[in-house]
């Protein structure tokens, strides 16, 4: 098959949601579906549950694992799918927000009881910014959920989004009876597993079925039909332009747990999400179908057997074709490099790939040299937008409890912010070394693998600050006179980029008023224009 035809032939994307939402749940039903798993339970062992910061060992256990699922591929109708995994924990939010780097189109799933949520909010924040086209999935049907008019205003008003009913529910909780497909323009009938529902009444286009207004009742379908002629009016109709370009989500109602609604959705979802396409570097466009290889590192999973130190960098490729035993052009060291094992993932199996193509990710076993964000190349200077750090919400500083480790200590955080496991600053004088996280969750994760994997002992004082910004200007004196005058709120990152730490929102808006000069950028994407 020719370059083009494997490109067409890929669609790769994300699940995301706020915990709980039904994610996992969604995941698996597809995997099946797709006839990559056969049972039920196989995401979901690999989930890091609910959890406090006591449970933090439960998250080593599940690393280890956790690693067959980061993207989970399979072929359906001739398609080649891969689903990137996002960690369900919004202590790994970062994570997330990277791997939405890397995929061409999202589902977004709400729970119909619970609407719009802080990480729902978040993530789609994320890719609006990035025009990422998204599919909703209203999950949780069988629940008593929010009336689907509400909610659908809740959506388009807080994210920004517009959105296009592909189906409408036919009442919800106990009373939900099914959705009437507005495209296909026929009934679905919702059957709990345990009901004793004909299945010819599962799916019908005949709304005067007498079957169906048994089941249904008249005032149901009556409804329905008023309801219908609003959404009509209301709603934008389905235009696949909006949706590619990330301003019109498609929206689908049903119930992960249940299956219903999720071949709908994955039939529909194969109809119109988007191929690899375009992808921009600082430098230039890239297209899917250039020959020459390009990719880059958005994710690494570290140390999986503590004694060799061993990482995966997980590498999407952006064009070209991906070999094995190929020299490639690591652009940040300038380094040539090969890989004798790259892995490819199949749901859960692991095997090594001889190729890969736009769109696929692959494993690449690492000794230490990536880093998240990094590019590989034939030969070409090449920086890929779009693997940003985002300000931290906490910071706290590193207290070296063992002197004889100070070096283990430094090697250890530096690779694992390396990972994207957190972010470091330094303050000097004295060479302070603060982490900033999303989550308190990472603290406990970072001392226990630095003490299990570095040997070296650390403890974490708390900072009064709320958010880390990234200052620019053109104005070198201005700047001088900022960091002067809030010295115990400057830091660097690790590329030496001056950092502001606030106390909180309000000072953060006082310093941007008293520095206009000033740039505070909440994300390091500006590094990219400096470039
Ligand atoms: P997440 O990955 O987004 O965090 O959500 P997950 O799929 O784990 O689902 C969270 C909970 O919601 C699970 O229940 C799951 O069974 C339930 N759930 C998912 N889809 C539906 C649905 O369509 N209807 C209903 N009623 N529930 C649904 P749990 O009790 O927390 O976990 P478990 O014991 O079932 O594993």
């Amino acid at each position: 098959m020719d370059l083009k035809s494997e490109i067409r032939k890929r669609r790769t994307f994300a699940i995301i949601s706020h915990p709980d939402a039904g994610k996992t749940t969604l995941t698996e039903k597809l995997l099946l579906f797709g006839g990559a798993i056969q049972t039920a339970g196989a995401v979901r062992s690999n989930k890091i549950r609910k959890t406090t910061t006591s449970d933090f060992m439960e998250i080593e256990k599940q690393r280890g694992i956790s690693v067959s699922t980061s993207v989970m591929a399979f072929d359906f109708n001739n398609v080649r799918i891969n689903i990137l995994d996002t960690p369900g924990h919004k202590d790994f939010a970062e994570d997330t927000y990277r791997t939405l780097s890397a995929v061409d189109s999202v589902i977004l799933v709400v729970d119909s009881v619970k609407g719009v949520e802080e990480q729902t909010r978040k993530l789609m924040e994320v890719c609006r910014r990035r025009n990422t086209p998204v599919m909703i999935f209203i999950n949780k049907m069988d629940r008593e959920g929010l009336n689907p008019f509400d909610l659908l205003d809740e959506l388009e008003k807080e994210l920004n989004i517009a959105v296009c009913p592909y189906t409408w529910p036919i009442g919800n909780g106990k009373q939900f009876k099914g959705v009437y497909n507005l495209f296909k323009e026929e009934v679905q009938i919702f059957a709990p597993e345990k009901s004793s529902l004909p299945e010819s009444l599962i799916c019908t286009k005949d709304i005067k079925d007498p079957r169906l207004m048994d089941y249904v009742g008249e005032d149901n379908i009556n409804k329905l039909w008023e309801e219908i002629d609003f959404v009509k009016d209301m709603f934008e109709s389905f235009n696949i332009s909006l949706y590619r370009e990330g301003y019109l989500a498609p929206l689908f109602f049903g119930s992960a747990l249940n299956n219903f609604g999720v071949l709908e959705l994955l039939e529909t979802f194969l109809e119109i999400a988007p191929c690899p396409g375009p992808i921009q570097a600082s430098e230039r466009t890239i297209e899917p179908d250039e020959k020459q290889l390009t990719g880059f590192i958005f994710k690494i999973h570290a140390n999986l057997d503590p004694n060799h130190r061993d990482r995966i960098a997980f590498m999407r490729i952006c064009s070209g074709k991906f070999e094995r035993n190929k020299f490639y052009f690591h652009t940040r060291s300038g380094k040539k490099m090969r890989f004798s094992s790259p892995a490819s993932f199949m749901a859960n199996n692991k095997s090594i790939v001889e190729e890969a193509f736009p769109g696929d990710v692959v494993g690449l076993y690492d000794s230490g040299n990536f880093k998240i964000g990094d590019t590989l190349t034939e030969g070409e200077m090449l920086n890929f937008k779009g693997v940003p750090n985002f300000s931290p919400e906490i910071l706290k500083e590193v207290i070296n409890l063992d002197p004889f480790k100070t070096k283990q200590l430094e090697k250890g955080v530096w690779q694992m912010t390396d990972e994207g496991v957190a972010q470091l600053f330094v303050q000097q004088p004295g060479n302070r070394k603060i982490i900033g996280t999303v989550g308190e969750l990472q603290y406990e994760v970072i001392k226990f693998r630095l003490e299990h994997e570095y040997g070296a002992k650390c403890s974490f004082s708390n900072l009064p600050f709320v958010k880390a910004c990234w200052i620019t200007t053109d104005d070198k004196k201005e700047l001088e006179k900022f960091i002067q005058r809030k010295l115990n709120a400057i830091a660097y990152d690790k590329e030496n980029n001056p950092v502001f730490f606030a106390e909180s929102d309000w000072m953060l808006k006082l310093a941007r008023e008293n520095f206009p000069s000033i740039t505070f950028h909440e994300t390091s994407d500006f590094k990219i224009l400096k470039k």
